[in-house]
C-alpha cells in the first residue's frame, strides 16, 4: 500500500464503506484485498472480520477470513516467485485461482530459427538484432535499441517463429505469454495478471512474446465481460507505453485491421510477415528436403509457380510429406512425382 495513505485515512474510508455496504459487496471487495501481513489494508481487513465477528455476523466473517488468508497467502508466494525468477529466469508467476504459470519459459537452444525470408523483411529482423546488440553503444549516444515490435501479416507465415529467431539469434531466453492463464476469472484478476508478468521481467532479459494478441479483440466476441476487456486492453497500453525491461517485447496479429490504433503507436516497429514469394518458396522447399536428396529433373521455378499463394508452412508440409513418401516406399531420392503427389494433397488447403 502507498505510504502516503495513512493507516487512519484507511480506517475511516474502509469504516464508511462498511456501514453502507451490503455483504456481497464486502466479499467483493475482500477479494481484491491483497498485500503482507502487516500492510496497513490488511490490518484494517482484520479489524472488518473482527467487527463482523463481534456484531454476530460469524459466517460472514468466517468467509471474510477465509478470502483473506488466501490472498495474503497468494501475494506472499508471489514475492517468494520474484525473488527466484532471477538471474535463471526459471520460475514465472501463475494464476492465482488454478496456479498455471503465466507464462512458458523456451530456452534458447530449441527455438526454431532457420527462416526463409524476402530481403527487405530479413533486414528488418536483422536491424533489430544488431541494435539489440549493440545496446549499450547506442546508450552512449542517449539512443535506444528498437525494443517493442510488431508482426502481423496471414497464417503461417513465421510471426511466431520470427519471434524465437530474434531470441535465438541474440542469445536471450524466450518467453510466450499464455493468455489463457492471464483471462483469470476473477473479476479484475486479467489485468492484475498481465501486470504481475510485465513486473516480473523488469529486471529479466528475455524476449516476451505476445503471441496473436488480438484475443482481446477476439475474447469479447466469446462472451468476455466487455468492462473487463475494456480494462485489459487500457491496462496493455500502459504496460506498453512503459515497457523498459532489458529484453524485447514482440507482438503478433492476423488481424492488422482490428487492432486498437492506439495500441500500434505504442511499438517501436511494426513489421510485415508476407507469404512467400516464388524465391523464398524455391528456398523453402530444398532446405526442408535438404537432408535427403532430391532428383536433377525437379523443376523447382515450375512448382514455385503453382505454390503461389501458400503460406510458408504449407510449403514446408509438401516439402515433408514429399519427403516421408519417399522414405516410405525406400526411394533414394525425392522425385518430381513425390512433390506433385504431395501437392495435389494440400492444394486444397491453400487460401
Ligand atoms: N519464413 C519462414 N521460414 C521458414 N519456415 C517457416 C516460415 N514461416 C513459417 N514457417 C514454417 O511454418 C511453421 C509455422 O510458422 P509460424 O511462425 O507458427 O506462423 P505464424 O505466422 O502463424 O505465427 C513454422 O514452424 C515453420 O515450419
Ligand atoms: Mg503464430
Amino acid at each position: 500500500m502507498a505510504s502516503f495513505i495513512s493507516y487512519r485515512s484507511i480506517s475511516e474510508f474502509f469504516g464508511f464503506i462498511f456501514i453502507v455496504m451490503n455483504q456481497d459487496l464486502i466479499i467483493r471487495l475482500f477479494r481484491s484485498i491483497e498485500g503482507d501481513m502487516d500492510d496497513d489494508l490488511i490490518k484494517v481487513a482484520k479489524k472488518i472480520i473482527e467487527s463482523e465477528k463481534t456484531i454476530g455476523h460469524k459466517k460472514l466473517a468466517g468467509k471474510l477470513k477465509g478470502i483473506l488468508d488466501e490472498n495474503i497467502a497468494g501475494h506472499m508466494s508471489f514475492k517468494k516467485e520474484l525473488k527466484t525468477l532471477l538471474p535463471e529466469g526459471t520460475i514465472i508467476p501463475t494464476d492465482r485461482r488454478h496456479n498455471i504459470p503465466l507464462a512458458t519459459l523456451i530456452n534458447t537452444e530449441h527455438l526454431r530459427h532457420e527462416m526463409i525470408l524476402p530481403k527487405s523483411v530479413e533486414a528488418n529482423f536483422q536491424r533489430i538484432e544488431k541494435e539489440y546488440v549493440a545496446r549499450e553503444r547506442l546508450a552512449h549516444f542517449g539512443l535506444k535499441p528498437r525494443k517493442k515490435i510488431l508482426f502481423y501479416g496471414a497464417p503461417g507465415c513465421g510471426k511466431s517463429m520470427g519471434a524465437e529467431r530474434i531470441a535465438w539469434n541474440i542469445g536471450l531466453p524466450f518467453l510466450k505469454v499464455r493468455f489463457e492463464a492471464i483471462m483469470s476469472s476473477y473479476l479484475g484478476e486479467s489485468a492484475n495478471n498481465l501486470k504481475r508478468l510485465f513486473e516480473s521481467i523488469k529486471n529479466y532479459p528475455c524476449v516476451l512474446l505476445l503471441d496473436e494478441f488480438d484475443f482481446l479483440a477476439k475474447a469479447r466476441s466469446v462472451g468476455q465481460d466487455v468492462g473487463e476487456m475494456h480494462r485489459m486492453v487500457n491496462i496493455l497500453l500502459n504496460l506498453l507505453e512503459d515497457y523498459d525491461a532489458p529484453g524485447l517485447l514482440i507482438a503478433t496479429t492476423n488481424l492488422e485491421g482490428t487492432i486498437d490504433k492506439a495500441l500500434f503507436r505504442r511499438f517501436d516497429d511494426i513489421i510485415e510477415i508476407p507469404k512467400p514469394g516464388k524465391e523464398e518458396i524455391v528456398k523453402l522447399l530444398r532446405g526442408t528436403l535438404s537432408s535427403i536428396d532430391t532428383s536433377n529433373d525437379i523443376e523447382w521455378d515450375r512448382f514455385a509457380e503453382t505454390m503461389d499463394g501458400f503460406s510458408a508452412a504449407l510449403v514446408v508440409k509438401v516439402a515433408n510429406d514429399a519427403a516421408k513418401t519417399a522414405v516410405i516406399q525406400s526411394s533414394k531420392v525425392i522425385s518430381k512425382g513425390h512433390i506433385e503427389k504431395a501437392l495435389n494433397e494440400n492444394f486444397n488447403y491453400n487460401k
